[in-house]
């Protein structure tokens, strides 16, 4: 590992001082570059990668022609799911996520810096091909988009993910009520959510649950069902799938997913 002094408080005027300020101002980029292809921490599994398995095991023995990656950040659950689909879109709003998977898909390789300590950052690099995915990467496109009005022809997948997306979203419900016209009948939709409802991404009169309603309250995995139920059954139970979000090098983010599987069955 090497480590690199940061450069922010030097003089503006040199480039590579701007270029090095933005990066380490933007640890939203590293931490997603790391959760996606860092190494694991305390014996939690990769998350993206994880989302991607449980996914195609359900779709075992059925069609897995084209997948949908709603919300897909820097890409690697999108990779993962084209080692066993035809066809992968990776959709996210974020500009500068879908440019690093666009990049990565092109180059085979992402660089990244990541925080150790203070002004202390270290110099990241990963390949698809030690993740095994450089052959996948072909079958994946990247666009930049919004999941809650996506055009007409996003239409006809096997299987739509939405890993952590719907708590990130303006109209969660909205989202859910109209997602099932993306899928084919019989097509898997799979929900992650640590169901971690933020102000600043979704007013409180749109959250699916974790509040009051008419004085009872209302879990959010009630409100997902309430509004899958038209179009959709769930398959099995409810399950906890772990991520970790390294910040720095001594701190750490451990939130628990739940994930749900539905069927499109009208
Ligand atoms: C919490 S992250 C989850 C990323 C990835 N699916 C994962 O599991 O690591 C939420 C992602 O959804 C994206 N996002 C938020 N609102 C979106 C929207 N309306 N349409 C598409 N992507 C969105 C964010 O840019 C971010 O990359």
């Amino acid at each position: 590992m090497r480590y690199s002094p940061s450069l922010l408080k030097s003089s503006p005027k040199n480039e590579s001082v701007a270029l090095y300020a933005r990066y380490r101002s933007d640890a939203a980029v590293a931490q997603y570059c790391d959760l996606h292809y860092g190494p694991d921490k305390f014996g939690v599994p990769n998350f993206p990668q994880k989302m991607a398995q449980l996914s195609a095991a359900e779709l075992a023995g059925k069609p897995q022609r084209k997948a949908l990656d709603l919300g897909c950040a820097v890409g690697r659950s999108s990779f993962e799911l084209a080692t066993c689909f035809d066809q992968v879109t990776g959709v996210d709003f974020s500009a500068r996520f879908i440019d690093i998977a666009q990049r990565l898909k092109q180059r085979g390789k992402l660089c990244y810096q990541l925080s150790e300590e203070g002004d202390l950052i270290s110099d990241q690099q990963v390949f698809l091909a030690d993740l095994g995915l450089a052959e996948a990467a072909t079958r994946v496109s990247f666009l930049q988009g919004n999941a809650q009005c996506l055009e007409p022809h996003f239409c006809h997948y096997d299987l739509i993910l939405a890993a952590n997306l719907i708590d990130r979203l303006s109209t969660p419900g909205k989202f859910l009520a109209n997602i099932h016209r993306r899928l084919v009948i019989d097509g898997l939709l799979v929900i992650a959510s640590p169901y971690d409802w933020l102000e600043r991404f979704t007013t409180p009169k749109q959250w699916l649950g974790g509040r009051f309603r008419a004085g009872l309250p209302v879990a959010s995995l009630d409100g997902l069902k309430k509004k899958l139920a038209k179009h959709f059954v769930m398959l099995g139970e409810p399950r906890d799938v772990e991520f970790v979000v390294r910040e720095t090098a001594r701190t750490f983010r451990h939130s628990i997913s739940q994930v749900t599987l539905w069927r499109r069955v009208r």
